[in-house]
């Protein structure tokens, strides 16, 4: 069966027809089976434990104690419909989920999971829009994601004001807790204390968030680049191999998803800096390396699994063309053993000793939905279909689905992360669904929604997404609680109080920029926020900051037609929906230009692997 497997792998993709409208459909439903396959076993044989252990049909307890495989499917639920599973977990955690306990806990995998996951549900339980709205439910998942954000805050009171890697919920910090913690643990806060600031209308939670990122991004090194472990207590880095994977990927993905979901400019300009950095220093066509932080010298040429949402977050940031190299690059490497080892070296061409797991990671999945959803080219759903039987045919087990301890013997673990249900499993689908019409509340809902890093989606709705632009022009949606230089301030003058802050960028020349139009009550309002706010046509803003290539010239021209101009996150939004998206994106490229160029690629390069060998070789 195992030989079959790879035989099947090797070949399939190269000879296999391209998925059909109805064999989408038809993997749109074999995706829903594995969730359920993998939901109910976790029900039967391990809630209202943490995660299933799905070869010996047990549970158990791995982080909190807080039935963690069902907070973090809720939204997965919801998504898929079920209106019936989606309330009853609903009504049962609102009945029996509690924090008090004596648990020390990661402050990042409790917020990413499970303050996440609360938020979400509780966001789509309040909405009619989403077809899950539940009558009785009075906003029990929010008092509990508020109880819960106060007992990870002890873990902020830092002098840099990264917080400490782990809380007990009961009892705060513990005396022996480490003062290192991962950059990720510092950076992947935002979205989720954010939103919950917005909700609860209490600003503590959002100004914590933010504080950590200032903490973290005042320890850059001179070439914009940040290690991958930190200590809170001195900000000195104790880990200074730079990266976009293991104990780095999400820093960047908050930076941007920040900026959109929030609008709040200061995230995007720190993305920005961090994003040219990572491009100039660790990008090495298609791969990227790990480098020393302060020397740039390559340090690891590995790919680690954890690399593979890199291409995803380049579609949200319009970055397409090296986001399609990346991603083939990756896949090539799934393709290889049928799964994603978490390092593979790319020196040696070879599985990295003791990386060799795959533990049903959603990273590269999450890509391929992203770029099916930027180009809607079909070899993006053939990716989906290896995918789907790679995991079919080696992970799944009698309870659920088990990690693959070895991508050579495929050997299963007893094990499932609660983030198969939130992630794997959803990106799935929703890449199947979109083929199909996208009849969802993602796709079709009156509102964008942005994904966490967890895979859970909060919706830019004027509650969330608006309240500082209300605050600051309009008067409305405001608290008395929330003060505006608490939610988005890039012009207060308390920034300048922080080190973390580069003052030279928010030199007064930017809010100068010609309007173009509209009224002047207007224009004053944007001048109040910024240069991305409108003032200048937007095109003009993605190229002033790297985002767009400036070979962008048709974009450019139908920008300065557009008689309102869109600012840059209005067109980042844009992306978000899926028509506008493919249109967008493909204004440079027509999908045939785009083809030829790949073609040429690969007769020049021949395969990845070799590619691998020359760029590592060049890098040291
Ligand atoms: C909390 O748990 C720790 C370790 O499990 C234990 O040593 C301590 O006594 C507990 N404290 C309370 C108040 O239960
Ligand atoms: C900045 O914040 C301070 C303190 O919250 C406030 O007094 C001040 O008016 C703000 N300045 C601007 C320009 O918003
Ligand atoms: C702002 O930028 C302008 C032009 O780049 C420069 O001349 C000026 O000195 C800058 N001001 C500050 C405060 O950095």
């Amino acid at each position: 069966m195992i030989p079959l497997l790879i035989i099947f792998l090797l070949t399939g993709h190269a000879s296999a027809a391209s998925v059909t409208h109805e064999e989408a459909l038809q993997l749109r439903d074999e995706v829903r089976d594995m969730f359920y396959h993998a939901f109910e076993g976790y029900m039967r044989h391990a809630f209202p434990l943490d995660e299933l252990r799905p070869l010996s049909c047990t549970g158990e307890d791995s982080l909190g104690g807080y039935a963690l495989t069902l907070v973090d499917s809720l939204d997965t639920l919801a998504l898929l419909g079920d209106r019936n599973r989606f309330s009853a977990a609903i009504e049962w955690l609102g009945k029996n989920l509690h924090f008090d306990k004596n648990k020390t806990v990661s402050v990042f995998e409790t917020n990413i999971r499970v303050l996440g996951g609360l938020l979400s549900a509780h966001l789509i339980a309040t909405d009619s829009s989403t077809g899950m709205q539940i009558d009785y439910y009075n906003d029990e998942l929010l008092q509990l994601a508020e109880d819960l954000g106060r007992r990870l805050l002890p873990a902020f009171e830092t002098p840099t004001g990264i917080p400490y890697g782990s809380v007990n919920l009961l009892h705060g910090v513990n005396d022996d807790e480490s003062k290192v913690t991962s950059t990720a643990g510092g950076g992947t806060l935002t979205l989720e204390f954010g939103v919950l600031s917005r909700l609860s209308k209490d600003p503590v939670f959002e100004t914590v968030a933010r504080n950590a990122v200032r903490g973290l991004w005042a320890q850059r090194s001179q070439l914009g680049l940040v290690g991958a472990h930190i200590n809170v207590f001195s900000g000195e880095w104790t880990h200074k191999d730079a990266g976009i994977g293991t104990s780095i990927d999400s820093f960047y993905e908050y930076l941007l998803k920040a900026y959109l979901l929030f609008g709040d400019e200061e995230y995007l300009y720190i993305f920005n800096e961090a994003y040219k950095a990572v491009m100039q220093y660790l990008y090495n066509d298609p791969w990227y390396l790990e480098v020393n932080m302060n020397s740039a010298v390559v340090v690891w040429p590995l790919f680690n699994s954890l690399q593979a949402f890199w291409p995803g977050l380049q579609v949200l940031a319009g970055d397409l063309e090296p986001a399609r190299h990346t991603h083939k690059a990756f896949f090539s490497v799934w393709k290889k053993y049928g799964f994603t080892p978490e390092g593979f070296n790319l020196a040696t061409s070879s599985v990295q000793p003791g990386q060799r797991s795959y533990p049903l990671r959603p990273e590269l999945i999450e890509s391929t939905y992203w770029l099916y959803k930027a180009t809607r080219d079909s070899m993006y759903l053939d990716v989906g279909r290896d995918i789907v039987a790679s995991i079919q045919h080696g992970a799944r087990c009698p309870c659920g689905y088990c990690h693959i301890a070895d991508v050579e013997s495929h050997v299963q673990d007893d094990h499932m992360e609660s983030f198969f249900l939130a992630e794997t499993v959803k990106y799935l689908w929703l890449l199947f669904d979109l083929a199909v019409g996208g009849h969802n509340m993602v796709e079709k809902g009156p509102y964008p929604y942005i994904f966490s890093t967890e895979g859970h989606i909060f919706p830019m709705t004027p509650e969330i997404s608006l309240v500082g632009e209300h605050c600051a022009y309009l008067g409305s949606f405001c608290n008395d609680n929330l003060q505006e230089s608490d939610l988005r301030s890039p012009t207060n003058s308390s920034i300048s109080d922080t080190d973390a802050f580069d003052a030279q960028v928010y030199n007064e020349s930017w809010y100068s920029c010609p309007v173009t139009g509209g009224s002047d009550e207007e224009s004053r309002a944007f001048s109040l926020c910024g240069p991305l706010k409108g003032v200048c046509p937007g095109i003009n803003c993605w190229q002033r900051l790297g985002i767009l290539p400036e070979k962008n010239v048709a974009a450019q021209e139908e920008a300065l037609h557009v008689k309102k101009p869109k600012t840059l996150r209005d067109r980042l939004v844009e992306l978000l929906q899926s028509s506008e998206l493919h249109s967008l994106l493909t204004q440079e490229n027509t999908r045939e230009e785009v083809k030829a160029k790949e073609a040429t690629q690969l007769s020049k390069d021949g395969d990845s692997d070799k590619d691998a060998i020359q760029h590592s070789d060049k890098g040291t």
